[in-house]
């Protein structure tokens, strides 16, 4: 047996040493919980998903590897958002895609900039390409000033949801606009949630070549379990983003059934139009109770108390088998952020919440 020479150096890369992870919510395996703390969608995908992806399971499709540019997705896509399919690029979830992009344009040493507090992802992205993350605050209304378009000579990309997580909270398409025709780098539009708001920026990379929306199959469509998110820009992006991607990083069963899932849009409305009333009671309920609610265009609502502690809820209602999430912000606060369940999981969620 050889004794490994003594290290000169960490094994690992510093950049990565240095960061912490992303921890996503709590995904308990087992027990009866009823789940508002990851934005899942509460109901079953749209009956197609599960005809498509039987029909792909049960011939020799799986044998080969997937089409790598998702084809059939793209297509059918493109015709319901009003583009062309090369504006379309597919990714295992919206994470991947947000992946694909920050190593497109952040290299080493440079900086991503972020609204405060937002999807902290984007924080451990720039972390493992050794960039520098510039996190701009948002007001306490949850608007974002000029200062998130100061220049600055390392700046390669911004991002910001839109709805933003946690606060469900939205910026119109024309300030978006006004940011991203000030800021010398690429704008990204975070629109996992964008099917629950009333507005989105997709006409916006119409006009501006240097900004890209991601959507997320997780939330609307409710297929989080699947992995599925796309992202639509300019071709000259797109193509520049396909050298970054996995070569086949959606598989047969997903590129099936999120084909099946956005051919649906009459499952999406209703859909939508559920998750809108039931998000309206809970906001309601909650200010009834004495919380302050942010207005949510999200499948989510942000809740803060003004005098009692936020914790203690959290855990009184895990303790009841009910998982929402705390969420803490460093400099910023905490809160409560509860994902809209069904109409059955919300009464449960308040009827607990009443008791304390
Ligand atoms: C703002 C935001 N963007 C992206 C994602 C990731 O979505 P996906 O499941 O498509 O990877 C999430 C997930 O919670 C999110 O909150």
């Amino acid at each position: 047996m050889t004794t490994p020479p003594t290290a000169r150096r960490p094994l690992v890369r510093p950049a990565i040493l240095a960061i912490d992870g992303y921890v996503p919510g709590e995904q308990p395996q087992g027990g009866k919980w009823i789940k508002l703390n990851t934005n899942e969608n509460p109901y079953p995908p749209s009956p197609a998903v599960g005809r498509a992806l039987a029909a792909t399971a049960s011939g020799r499709t799986l044998a080969k590897y997937p089409d790598p540019m998702a084809t059939a997705f793209r297509r059918r896509a493109a015709e319901v958002l009003g583009v062309d399919p090369e504006w379309i690029l597919c990714g295992n979830g919206s994470d991947d895609i947000l992946t694909i992009l920050v190593r497109t344009f952040v290299g080493e040493g440079e900086c991503l900039r972020m609204p405060y507090p937002s999807y902290i992802l984007y924080r451990t992205l720039a972390g493992i390409q050794g960039a520098r993350c510039d996190e701009v605050a948002y007001r306490p209304d949850w608007t974002l000033g000029d200062e998130f378009a100061a220049a600055a000579d390392d700046l390669r990309l911004a991002i910001i949801a839109n709805p933003n997580s946690p606060s469900g909270t939205v910026l119109p398409p024309e300030r978006l606009a006004d940011l991203a025709g000030r800021l010398d780098c690429a704008v990204v539009v975070d629109e996992a949630y964008g099917d629950f708001a009333e507005t989105n920026c997709l006409s916006l990379v119409k006009a501006n070549p240097r900004i890209i929306v991601t959507r997320s199959f997780s939330k609307s469509y409710a297929l989080a379990g699947l992995r599925f998110g796309f992202a639509v820009a300019q071709p000259a992006i797109i193509e520049q983003m396909l050298k970054v991607k996995d070569s086949y990083n959606c598989d047969a069963l997903s590129i099936a059934a999120a084909t099946a899932a956005i051919d649906d849009q009459a499952w999406l409305a209703e859909n939508r139009s559920k998750i809108i009333a039931t998000r309206t009671r809970l906001t309601d309920a909650m200010r009834r109770l004495g919380f302050t609610v942010q207005p949510s265009q999200a499948n989510f609502v942000w809740c803060t108390h003004p005098d009692r502690p936020h914790r203690p809820f959290y855990e009184a209602l895990k303790a009841q088998g009910i998982l929402v999430r705390f969420m803490n912000y460093a400099g910023w606060g905490d809160g409560l952020r509860i994902t809209v369940g069904t109409d059955e999981e919300i009464d449960a969620f308040l009827t607990v919440m009443k008791t304390l």
